[in-house]
């Protein structure tokens, strides 16, 4: 295992390689009490391919640097760049949030189809795509149901594979499973797992779950408590294919016994900050 914690030490990808190239991320928010600095000075390289998790305390700043990554917030300081493909059609990305983020007026297919019909994908092509993904998460014969009508986690498998069938260049998950149940949440850690050795697809991934950062990912890394900056990288020398009985393996308790040394004692700084 690797452990690297210097903050000034450069990104282990070479620029070549890496499709998700963060430097000196800083957001400052304005609040009535003054300038907040919510995130400063983080430093993250993907490469193509490359799974990534980010966990660190909560308010540290973990969504933030997803929402600016997405060009769904701006940056303060620093810069972010997700390298586009040799498709110009392709998306540069497609984000997956907590909340069962799909339309209530749209069947489980549109939705599943919906960027696709953004991007002017032909209805008979765009269905076809989207009958593909909902096969795969076992959903097919639920593709004329509307979102009322289905359960937590499945619309949570509309969100992802809504996500997929866009084909992005990379996908930014914010705790996508963090609202389901135990049960359901590690049947679909199963099939993202599953997934993901399947599709390669460049993915940075923010959980509160040390076991599933660990059972999906190559690397994990740290962020301090509030502000939020990089703290520690793991390397997650756990061969593929995994499965949820990975987590069973010795390896993955000592991982995960290393992680929590230091993010246990983060977690406990950041509820000292709290009070
Ligand atoms: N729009 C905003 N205006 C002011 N402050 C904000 C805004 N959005 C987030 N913050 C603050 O920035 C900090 C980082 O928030 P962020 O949501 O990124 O944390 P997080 O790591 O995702 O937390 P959690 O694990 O609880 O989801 C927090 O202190 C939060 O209160
Ligand atoms: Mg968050």
């Amino acid at each position: 295992m690797k452990l690297s914690g210097a903050q000034a030490s450069p990104p282990r990808e070479t620029a070549t390689a890496a499709k998700i190239i963060s430097r000196n991320v800083t957001k400052i928010y304005p609040t009535v009490r003054g300038p907040m600095t919510a995130l400063t000075d983080f430093n993250l390289d993907v490469a193509d391919g490359e799974f990534v998790s980010v966990v660190g305390p909560s308010g540290c700043g973990k969504s933030t640097y997803l929402r600016i990554l997405a060009g769904l917030d701006t940056l303060s300081a620093g810069s972010v760049l997700i390298r586009p493909g040799a498709d110009p059609r392709k998306p540069l990305n497609s984000v997956v949030f907590q909340e069962y983020a799909v339309f209530p007026w749209k069947t489980v297919i549109d939705n599943v189809a919906f960027g696709l019909e953004m991007r002017g994908v032909a209805r008979a092509e765009r269905l076809e795509t989207a009958a593909y993904w909902l096969e795969r998460v076992g959903l097919r014969k639920f593709a004329g149901y509307y979102p009322h009508q289905i359960s937590g986690g499945m619309k949570q498998r509309v969100s992802i594979v809504r996500a997929l069938a866009n084909d992005p260049e990379v996908l930014l998950m914010d705790e996508p499973l963090g609202a389901l149940d135990a049960q359901t949440r590690i049947v679909l850690q199963d099939e993202l797992l599953r997934i993901w050795e399947e599709t390669r697809k460049t993915v940075v991934y923010i959980t509160h779950s040390l076991d599933e950062a660990i059972l999906l990912s190559d690397r994990v890394i740290l962020m301090t408590a509030h502000p939020g900056r990089h703290l520690a990288t793991f390397e997650i020398d756990i061969p593929r294919p995994r499965t949820v009985e990975t987590m069973n393996i010795a390896r993955f308790a000592e991982l995960r016994g290393a992680v929590w040394d230091l993010l246990g004692k983060e977690v406990a700084r950041a509820m000292e900050l709290q009070t």
